[in-house]
């Protein structure tokens, strides 16, 4: 708490730019030497960084449009950007902070609306703060494979299953969609997030770090905190005492992407044929019962089995 203390101490007494100095433009990627990136049309965060997005944003989401009064009806949307707030991006990069969103939403809710749509927002800002205290109260153990219960359960580390997972080709529609999104874009849906992850949990048994590690690489609303905090959730060796956090990514597909768009928008296909919506079973996966046996055209069947999770506790 002293650190904290501390810190924030530096924080008020920060000076602004001594005179006569120019803060000047950022450079630009070319200025770096670096190729600029072409946004991707399909994102569902088409919008740019800093400060004066980020309040534009902030005032677009509550008083422009009233999205925030609806935010727990379309919050699971999966196509277009105002289904949630998309605040995640400045969050992790410092140009909005929890306080102000808190602030703004009260000042929203005293003179517009109320309800358990804006008080859902408030309720995933906490589940955000949550994750920093379980990271400043764990530290280290955010990146054990044992996670902070010191659950010991056997991954697999299968390359082959982790690329066919990266890379959008596991042959369930509704996780490649998801992982093409965010290779294209840098960005998921909270609901796909929960969903790519329980299966390379709890379909692949793979190694949650590798599946936390490629987030890491890829999202550019990254957070330590949330990041490893989710995943260990998602894996069920973090603070989720409930045992079973497996999705049935099959039904959540069926749920949340019931006519495919979804799907069609990251796959490029032209068909809805190919996702076929009774069960979604595609070419490349092969269903026994809920369970999933074949990824990517490949048996998986075996190595589940073989190396069977042994929980500890
Ligand atoms: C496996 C996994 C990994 C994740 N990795 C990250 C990450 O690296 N960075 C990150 O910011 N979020 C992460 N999340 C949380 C969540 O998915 C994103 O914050 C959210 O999808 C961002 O979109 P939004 O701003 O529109 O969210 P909204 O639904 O509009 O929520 C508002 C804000 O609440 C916070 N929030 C919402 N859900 C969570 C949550 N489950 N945990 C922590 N904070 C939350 C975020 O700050 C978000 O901006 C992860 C979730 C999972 C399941
Ligand atoms: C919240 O209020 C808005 C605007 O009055 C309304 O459209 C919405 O359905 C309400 N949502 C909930 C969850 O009560």
């Amino acid at each position: 708490m002293i650190y904290h203390l501390k810190q924030l101490t530096v924080f008020l007494i920060l000076l602004p730019l001594p005179s006569g100095l120019d803060p000047q433009q950022l450079p630009t990627m070319s200025d770096l030497g670096v190729q600029e990136i072409a946004p991707d049309k399909r994102s569902a965060f088409p919008f740019s960084g800093g400060e004066t997005s980020a309040l534009d944003r902030l005032n677009k989401y509550l008083w422009e449009t009233d999205s925030v009064a609806v935010y727990k009806e379309t919050r699971d949307g999966m196509v277009g950007s105002d289904y949630s707030t998309k605040f995640s991006t400045w969050l992790a990069n410092g140009c909005l902070s929890p306080r102000q969103i808190y602030w703004e939403l009260k000042k929203y809710e005293s003179k517009r609306t109320s309800n358990q749509s804006t008080h859902s927002v408030v309720f995933e800002l906490l589940w955000r703060d949550y994750f920093k205290y379980v990271g400043l109260k764990h530290g280290d153990k955010l990146f054990n494979l044992d996670g902070i219960m010191g659950k010991q359960i056997e991954w697999k580390q299968d390359q082959k299953l982790f690329e066919a997972w990266k890379e959008g080709r596991t042959g369930v529609p509704y996780v490649d969609a998801n992982m093409r999104e965010m290779a294209a874009t840098g960005y998921m849906s909270n609901r796909g997030r929960q969903n790519v992850a329980s299966f390379l949990t709890n379909d692949l048994k793979l190694d949650w770090r590798m599946g936390a590690e490629w987030f890491e690489s890829m999202l550019i609303d990254h957070d330590v905190c949330s990041n490893y905090g989710n995943w260990q959730y998602s894996a069920g060796i973090g603070n989720d005492p409930s045992q079973d956090r497996k999705f049935n990514v099959v039904k959540q597909g069926l749920d949340y992407d019931p006519q495919g768009e979804y799907w069609l928008l990251l796959s490029g296909a032209h068909s809805k044929k190919v996702v076929q919506l009774e069960g979604q079973v595609v070419e490349g996966v092969k269903l026994e019962g809920d369970g999933i046996v074949a990824v990517g055209g490949e048996d998986i069947k075996e190595a589940l089995t073989s190396t069977s999770r042994t929980r500890t506790q």
